[in-house]
């Protein structure tokens, strides 16, 4: 393809995706109005978007650098065409990964500030991970490509990710009990990143997280494709930390944990339109680990559909902990077959990473959970148990709204289950949560 072909292309993908945008049209007053929150600030910056008029962008295509011919790691080449893109005098620059390829990458950190303006790394190939765990283990690294500290940056293309992780999962000590418990590789890390979008990618196979998000802020995640097996151990879809204004939307998302994970220090987060299905649901926390303060606030889920999930929509904290899980909306959500429909656990306990058993005993602390609505949630639960709200003795969930929540038994009836909680249902909702046990 050659240099002006190539340039006519980014831009028509710069003018779609400004019209895409506007037609996902991600509003943060629905989070507060719906939750309680403060006015949030606003999605990204449409400027940012717009076919400016000006000089067209620098495209630093890897092949250039010798990535096409690098046979067992094209890191070193995809880092010099990053420190093209991204220190290049253009204004915007892209930072073309081509169609029609596959690369072997070892561990990679794209690191800004920048001196472009923008930068667009458009991922059209398939970037693979290399299967061996030794890799990582012998350089101490826990993550597979990382972009850190870049603003107005966009990781795009249409291309794949592939973090051949099956040899973490076979070697987890959650698989496999007499195995040392390590921590296995993030496959796509995005830290400190400032008016991010990250959109259509397939992320599959990670050694564990395929994607997370930390210390970031005005975030748009969309019609991202994340697989692995149901039984491949801690390979979470999206997790987010540390991170506010974060929209993620239109995902598809089958693995063996958590498909979308909320922890501490996000707040102004909304998810909307996500498919789940295996995995472990959708998730805030688990919270307030090893006596740890936490605090996750302004948090809407929205128009999701769970398919066989163990749980559906999950709030977990850890007992000793401190801090606050508030003002976190579920709504429009549809599950069938889910395992735990909704569910808060303050008394969380993954006996698999606690170092010392006492950790899960009764503590004076907890993570504080209130503000919370459900609203408009139907389905099938396929444990007898759809809604179970396990609150500590130590401090009730307060404030719990439910609105036309519906959930019945696979040819059963469902039931309710909660302990020091403060309930309020209205609607047309059942199972019905009538008296505390
Ligand atoms: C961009 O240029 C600055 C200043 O020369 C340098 O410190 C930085 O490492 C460069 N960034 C990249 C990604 O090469
Ligand atoms: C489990 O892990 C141990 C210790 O790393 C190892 O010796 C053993 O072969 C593993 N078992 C299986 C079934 O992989
Ligand atoms: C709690 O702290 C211990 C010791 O620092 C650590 O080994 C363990 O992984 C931590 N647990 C969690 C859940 O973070
Ligand atoms: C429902 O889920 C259970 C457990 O997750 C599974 O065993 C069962 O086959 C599923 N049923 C249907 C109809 O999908
Ligand atoms: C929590 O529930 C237990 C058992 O139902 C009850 O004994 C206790 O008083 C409750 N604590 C609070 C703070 O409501
Ligand atoms: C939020 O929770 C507090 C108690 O923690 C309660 O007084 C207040 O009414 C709640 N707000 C809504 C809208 O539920």
């Amino acid at each position: 393809m050659g240099g002006s072909t190539t340039t006519v292309v980014v831009m028509l993908i710069v003018v779609l995706h400004y019209y895409m945008l506007l037609v996902d049209g991600a509003s943060w007053d629905e989070v507060s109005s719906e939750a309680d929150g403060p006015a949030p600030a606003e999605g990204p910056d449409d400027e940012l978007w717009l076919p400016r008029a000006g000089p067209p962008p620098r495209v630093v295509n890897v092949d250039d650098y010798g990535a096409a011919d690098a046979g067992v790691d094209a890191a070193e080449a995809f880092l010099a065409a990053w420190s093209e893109a991204c220190n290049s005098s253009a204004g915007r620059s892209v930072f073309l990964v081509p169609e029609g390829k596959a690369y072997l990458l070892m561990p990679v950190s794209f690191r800004g500030p920048c001196r472009a303006a923008s930068v667009a790394a458009m991922i059209k190939g398939t970037l693979e991970a290399p299967s061996d765990r030794s890799v990582w283990l012998e350089r101490g690294l826990q993550e597979w490509i990382t972009f850190e500290g870049v603003d107005r940056l966009r990781v795009l293309g249409g291309g794949t990710l592939d973090g051949n992780g099956m040899q973490w999962w076979i070697n987890s000590c959650k698989l496999n009990r007499s195995a040392r418990c390590v921590t296995g590789p993030t496959a796509l890390y995005l830290r400190r990143c400032t008016r991010l979008v990250v959109e259509e990618l397939q992320v599959r196979d990670s050694m564990q997280m395929h994607v997370a998000i930390a210390y970031s802020r005005d975030v748009a995640v969309s019609r991202l494709s994340i697989t692995a097996p149901a039984w491949s151990p801690n390979t979470d879809g999206i997790h987010v930390s540390n991170s506010r204004e974060v929209s993620i939307s239109r995902c598809t998302i089958a693995t063996g944990d958590d498909c979308v994970s909320i922890v501490t220090g996000s707040t102004f987060v909304r998810v909307t339109s996500i498919f789940c299905g295996p995995g472990h649901g959708i998730s805030i926390g688990s919270l307030g680990a090893n006596n740890s303060w936490a605090h996750v606030s302004d948090v809407l889920v929205e128009k999701a559909t769970l398919l066989g999930t163990t749980n559906g929509v999950r709030i977990k904290t850890w007992q000793g902990g401190y801090g606050y899980a508030e003002r976190i909306s579920f709504r429009d959500i549809s599950m069938r077959n889910v395992t735990n429909p909704i569910i808060i656990d303050q008394n969380y306990c993954d006996s698999a990473r606690t170092t010392t058993p006492s950790s899960c005993h009764d503590q004076g602390s907890a993570v504080a959970v209130r503000n919370i609505s459900y609203r408009n949630i139907h389905g099938t639960s396929a444990s007898r148990v759809a809604i179970s709200l396990v609150c500590s003795a130590a401090l009730r969930c307060d404030g719990i709204r439910m609105q036309d929540v519906y959930l019945v038994g696979e040819g059963r009836y469902a039931t309710c289950s909660y302990r020091n909680a403060t309930v309020v249902q209205s609607g047309y909702t059942f199972p019905f949560c009538s008296a505390e046990m």
